[in-house]
């Protein structure tokens, strides 16, 4: 390939901007030429595409969100949106393209490879959901930012003998709920994957006043949502003052953890390593800790267990 194009769709996470620099400057150090597509598939339906070199990701490595901007694109789920697209990969002479992003921006990168434009998937949400991959972009500095963020509630909450109940990002999935609230000492944490009742969790609460505690932390995934209800539940049924905070898209934003500097950096040179083989419709991720990739269709169709030992780590360690 001489020319390939990289993209960012879906939500934004922090170190999507280290995972374009490492595929513009891994392109360039294997000869190639790189351009950059803006707002996800719209830019690419658009013809909204610019030239990178060396220089345009400079500066780009420590800092939040996507230089590309991202977008969701309904229309590009559609054949006619699809064939716009393959037109301009022909006219701006795209031989293959790196998308960053999740499930959704994959099934994109599988109907372009289905169309004879080689793609290859570079994990990028806060959520850590995709199936295939232990770890993905964002995940870290997300967590990072929801634990201070709950720090700076807890001396609140403390101040005033309250309960804290925080709502943590996460549609579909607990993973960023879990964490968090392992790292916050949570006295309980809510996650889609797990039918909680509301009164174990207030039993647990009247548990721990027993034993001399005053202040408390809930922490709730957004795809179990109903903070404020379940604020209201517990100061009802303990009679301990009780406040609902929802962190929102502060998560999503501020300047990439190492960590997602670093797996942001491997993948997008992973990814580029195997476009400039000629090989497309993949995956780049993580197993057991080392760089994986795999079949587009395959990696959509896997499944991911959800950590049911970490809620009991949790649980027990809670009291
Ligand atoms: P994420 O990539 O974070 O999962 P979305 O699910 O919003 O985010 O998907 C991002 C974009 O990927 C969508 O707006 C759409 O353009 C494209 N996409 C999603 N699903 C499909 C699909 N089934 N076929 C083609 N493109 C898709
Ligand atoms: O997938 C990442 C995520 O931040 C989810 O946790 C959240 O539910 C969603 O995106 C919010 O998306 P937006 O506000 O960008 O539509």
């Amino acid at each position: 390939m001489k020319t390939i194009g990289v993209l960012t769709s879906g939500g934004d996470a922090p170190g999507m901007n280290a995972a374009i620099r490492a595929v513009v400057r891994t392109a360039i150090s294997l000869g190639m030429n790189v351009k950059g597509i803006k707002r996800g598939y719209n830019g690419l339906m658009e013809g909204d595409i610019i030239d990178l070199d060396i220089r345009s990701v400079s500066d780009i490595i420590n800092r939040g969100g996507t230089f590309l901007y991202t977008a969701r694109s309904p229309k590009f789920k559609t054949e006619e949106g699809v064939m716009e697209a393959v037109e301009n990969c022909k006219k701006f002479g795209i031989e293959g393209i790196a998308v960053i992003g999740g499930d959704g921006s994959f099934k994109g990168a599988r109907s372009l490879s289905n169309h004879g434009i080689p793609c290859v998937g570079i994990p990028g949400t806060i959520d850590n959901d995709i199936s295939y991959t232990e770890y993905t972009i964002g995940f870290d500095t997300a967590m990072n930012t929801a634990i201070d963020m709950v720090d700076r509630i807890r001396d609140t909450a403390q101040s005033h003998d309250r309960c804290s109940v925080v709502e943590v990002m996460g549609r579909h999935a607990g993973y960023i709920a879990v964490q968090t609230g392992i790292a916050v000492g949570a006295s309980a944490i809510l996650v889609p994957e797990i039918k909680t009742d509301i009164n174990d969790v207030i039993e647990k609460i009247k548990n721990s006043s027993t034993t001399g505690r005053k202040h408390f932390i809930v922490v709730v995934a957004e795809g179990v949502g109903g903070v404020e209800e379940i604020a209201k539940a517990i100061e009802e049924k303990t009679g301990i003052e009780s406040r609902a905070t929802v962190l929102g898209h502060v998560q999503r934003g501020g300047n990439p953890t190492v960590r997602d500097r670093v797996c942001a950096t491997e993948l997008g040179n992973a990814a580029v390593h195997l476009l400039s083989q000629g090989i497309g419709n993949r995956v780049v991720g993580y197993k057991d800790g080392k760089l994986v990739n795999y079949d587009i269709f395959e990696a959509l169709n896997m499944k991911k267990e959800f950590d049911f030992d970490m809620m009991r780590v949790a649980h027990e360690t809670s009291i």
